[in-house]
């Protein structure tokens, strides 16, 4: 494991990839260019989280609002993301890794679409590390795609209304059968969620890390991991040592 403690590892690691534009820019590129390097980040941090042992990894890469970018932005991180699926898919299969997509998949349009379909379907078999890319995903939206199911589920006799419980909203929404994220990391100083897994990150952890995205390497993801280890999780309850002082 690389010096990592086993034991206070996280399960699954949902990741905001933030700072490629500002990258792009302190060295006078596109803000493409940034988003290119991103992609190797992408394939780096992937391939470390394979060998720390971390079953799942969340990669935030197309919001729902990122939509509202510039035209031809847009179009690059389509290009992109494609070319990411044609190019990876092959290695991610041969290492047993199940890719899932997470997000609204019926506004997008469908030569990425297919590509993303056939990589869900080509690992879905694979039993080792997942990595879920969230695409055209914004939490609200996905919440209200769940309430939906739900009260379709209601008008058509399926469902009491009564029986609408945390573990039924949870079977509906994108990430079903997902584990929630332990830990969330965003890069480039931003101290926000942006609409990611607003439901799933309810007792995650967050490390900030100051560095861009395009600046994010393997040794920058230990630290994450190493400062999570550190972090004492109680999910609402008191630590062990008060629970006996108070007893
Ligand atoms: C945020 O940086 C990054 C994005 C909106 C896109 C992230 C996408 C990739 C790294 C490439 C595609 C992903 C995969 C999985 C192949 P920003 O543009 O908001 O940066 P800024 O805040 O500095 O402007």
């Amino acid at each position: 494991m690389q010096g990592l403690d086993p034991t206070k590892l996280p399960r699954h690691v949902a990741i905001i990839m933030d700072g490629n534009g500002r990258w792009a820019r302190a060295r006078n590129l596109p803000r493409t260019a940034g988003h290119k390097v991103g992609v190797e980040r992408v394939r780096e941090v992937v391939r470390a989280a394979q060998d720390f042992g971390i079953e799942y990894v969340t990669l935030y890469a197309f919001s729902s609002e990122n939509w509202n970018r510039p035209k031809e932005e847009v179009s690059d991180l389509m290009g992109l993301l494609k070319l990411f699926i044609k190019r990876d898919l092959d290695e991610l299969h041969s290492n047993n890794v199940r890719v899932r997509v997470i997000g609204c998949r019926s506004t997008v349009q469908s030569d990425i679409r297919a590509l993303l379909d056939q990589a869900e379907e080509r690992t879905r078999e694979n039993t080792g590390p997942n990595l879920v890319i969230a695409f055209n995903y914004g939490s609200r939206d996905e919440i209200v795609r769940a309430a939906r199911a739900l009260a379709v589920d209601v008008a058509e006799g399926r469902l009491k209304p009564e029986d609408i419980s945390e573990d039924a909203l949870d079977g509906v929404l994108d990430t079903a059968g997902i584990p929630d994220p332990d830990l969330v990391i965003r890069t480039s100083g931003e101290q926000r969620l942006s609409n990611f897994l607003l439901w799933q990150a309810a007792y995650a952890e967050f490390v900030f890390a100051t560095c861009l995205w395009p600046d994010f390497d393997r040794s920058q993801f230990r630290d994450a991991l190493e400062e999570y280890a550190r972090r004492d999780r109680r999910f609402g309850a008191v630590p062990a040592p008060d629970l006996a002082v108070g007893s």
